[in-house]
């Protein structure tokens, strides 16, 4: 069975005990909208809901998961309700009671990574690339990255990834823990739905359980950490060293920091 698109930029379909969220905007490589923070929101809260679902899987198009926030979304303005909809992703996908899958083809940049420390088992292509650019945008980590990356990944290879904020690799990903699994790209979706297919075939109620105590010691942690993150996300979209990095995006320029202290 499948539900009505609730944006035409978020594909949203339920078969076989499987909800699968799809990001679409191949155009701006699916940059995330508000609106589609929205859409992806309800469709967990939805699935959350359904006793039909079993197991979800995120993905992107075939060649790009999703390159973060929309920056456009970011430069009319950042205030208080437009971040809303980011925060309330973040708190909705971070507490989801049901198993989720990530498929990542292509980029996975800013919450195209962060949110993977939010899912369960996930997939990447052999050529997708991650990145988390936020220093190099004047913000700050957020989705409780500065916490779960340096559980994940240790502190110096965590402070490489946040600091330097460079692209990696899927085969970095997987070495230090962010990725279960590399596949050939045009197998990725595939593995995924495969994984998700199993996990639909568990009992379900072990398997929340079992999710609920992997979660258990950081849970009111990731709370604490994600709301400080923030705050102080929202204050450095209002920097001018954010504006310059913003500006010299959309006019495909380096940005230049050097006269800000
Ligand atoms: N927000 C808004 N628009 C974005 C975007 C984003 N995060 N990422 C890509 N786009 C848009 C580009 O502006 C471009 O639009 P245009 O064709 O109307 O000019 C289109 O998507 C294609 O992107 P382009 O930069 O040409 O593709 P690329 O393959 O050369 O580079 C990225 C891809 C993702 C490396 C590059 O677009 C990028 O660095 N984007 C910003 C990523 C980011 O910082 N995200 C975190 C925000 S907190």
């Amino acid at each position: 069975m499948s539900s009505p698109d609730p944006t035409p930029t978020v594909h949203v379909n339920t078969s076989d005990g499987i909800l699968t969220i799809s990001l679409h905007r191949p155009e701006k490589k699916n940059a995330l909208s508000l609106a589609m923070y929205v859409a992806m929101t309800a469709a967990l809260r939805a699935g959350q809901a359904d006793p039909a679902v079993r197991a979800v899987v995120m993905q992107g198009t075939a060649d790009c998961f999703t390159s973060g926030n929309d920056i456009a979304d970011f430069v009319s303005g950042p205030t208080p309700e437009r971040l809303a909809p980011i925060f309330d992703f973040l708190g909705t996908i971070s507490t989801c009671e049901k198993p989720i899958v990530a498929a990542v083809n292509g980029l996975a940049v800013g919450i195209g990574t962060t949110m993977l420390l939010h899912c369960d088992l996930v997939c990447a292509g052999e050529s997708a690339r991650f990145q988390l650019p936020f220093v190099n945008l004047g913000l700050v980590p957020e989705a409780a990255s500065s916490l779960l990356l340096p559980r994940l990944a240790g502190s110096h290879r965590a402070a490489e990834l946040l600091m330097l904020g460079e692209m990696f690799s899927a085969a970095t990903a997987r070495e230090i823990g962010l990725v279960n699994r590399v596949t050939p790209d045009a197998d990725c979706q595939a593995a995924a739905r495969e994984w998700a297919g199993k996990l639909v075939a568990k009992p379900a109620a072990a398997l929340r359980l079992t999710k609920s105590l992997l979660k258990k010691g950081s849970t009111a942690l990731v709370r604490e950490v994600m709301t400080e993150e923030g705050k102080l996300f929202a204050a450095r979209l209002q920097s001018p060293e954010t504006a310059e990095a913003f500006t010299a995006f959309l006019e495909r320029r380096k940005p230049d920091f050097s006269r800000f202290e």
